[in-house]
């Protein structure tokens, strides 16, 4: 397997100091990633988990570093920077909790995988816009979900990965999503479920695992768990831009996030997703397709 490069040129946030933090981060979730992949069955639980700790602890203090200087910066997205980085935190200590509890290969992979993906976008999408001072989610306007949809969508997967859109076509979910990989998102809030179908077609999956990780994916019939929750994590992050503009987000909101991944076709009978809008997506690598409802 080809070593992973996380680190690009266009990661520079502007900063020096935040860059090279960066780069040493991005070393660090290679080293942690390369501990996942190869560790034997007998893999020593302590040894993985010093490095997870180290990792950690490192990316702890990155974060208030980051923050420091965004208040004596004055900067504008400040207070929803800071609780990206909060939910990333109690998203992690769960994680690491049940690596502690159930240590398994397969867990550590799924670790590596969603710690890759969300640093990676987190560097490209937020730490970018600091010292810009651009808000992360900037105000725009769209008429209606089916809308919005297409606008967070598109930007996200353009700025970061470099996609090129061509159409979108809306059609009614009828149980299926079309995609090689799909990813759910159900989100809990308010007595709310929030449910994302978000399809990867095989094209638009290796692409965008290619533009996290640098390398390609080796089979898709038979996806390691990095490659499955590298990607579930995408699929969370497009979920969770688009909610940001749903929800407002001020004081205690509590979300229940619960993701899954199903290789081929997603096909649902047994849920009653009412008023749903299903977007499919044509790009220059692929189709992706996203269907959005709201129950409760
Ligand atoms: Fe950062
Ligand atoms: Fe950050």
């Amino acid at each position: 397997m080809d070593a992973i490069k996380l680190w690009k040129d266009s990661y520079r946030t502007g900063s020096d100091e935040i860059d090279s933090q960066h780069q040493e981060l991005f070393h660090q979730v290679e080293d942690f990633l390369t501990i996942a992949m190869t560790a034997g069955e007998t893999a020593n639980k302590q040894k993985c988990m010093e490095t997870l700790d180290f990792l950690l602890s490192y990316t702890a203090r990155h974060f208030e570093l980051e923050e420091t200087l965004q208040r004596e910066r004055d900067y504008v997205g400040y207070a929803e920077h800071v609780k990206l980085h909060e939910r990333f935190k109690n998203t992690v200590l769960a994680y690491q909790e049940t690596v502690e509890r159930e240590f398994s290969k397969e867990m550590l992979k799924r670790l590596a995988g969603t710690l890759m993906t969300w640093l990676t976008i987190h560097v490209c999408d937020c730490d970018r816009k600091i010292f810009t001072n651009e808000p992360i989610s900037p105000q725009i306007h769209f008429e209606g979900v089916e809308d919005l949809i297409r606008t967070v969508t598109t930007r996200l997967l353009s700025d970061t990965y470099g996609i090129v859109f061509q159409n979108a076509t809306a059609s009614v979910y009828n149980g299926c999503v079309d995609g090689k990989v799909i990813v759910r998102s159900m989100i809990g809030n308010q007595g709310k479920t929030h449910v994302f179908l978000i399809g990867f077609s095989e094209e638009m999956a290796r692409a965008l695992y290619r533009g996290i990780s640098g390398v390609e994916i080796g089979s898709m019939d038979a996806m390691n768990a990095v490659e499955k929750s590298a990607l579930m994590e995408l699929g969370d992050i497009i979920a969770s831009h688009v909610l940001a503009y749903l929800i407002s987000d001020e004081g205690e909101n509590q979300f229940d996030w619960r993701g899954d991944l199903f290789l081929d076709q997603y096909r649902d009978t047994g849920v009653d997703i009412k008023n749903n809008m299903c977007l499919k997506f044509h790009t220059d690598h692929g189709a992706l397709s996203v269907m959005y409802c709201a129950a409760g």
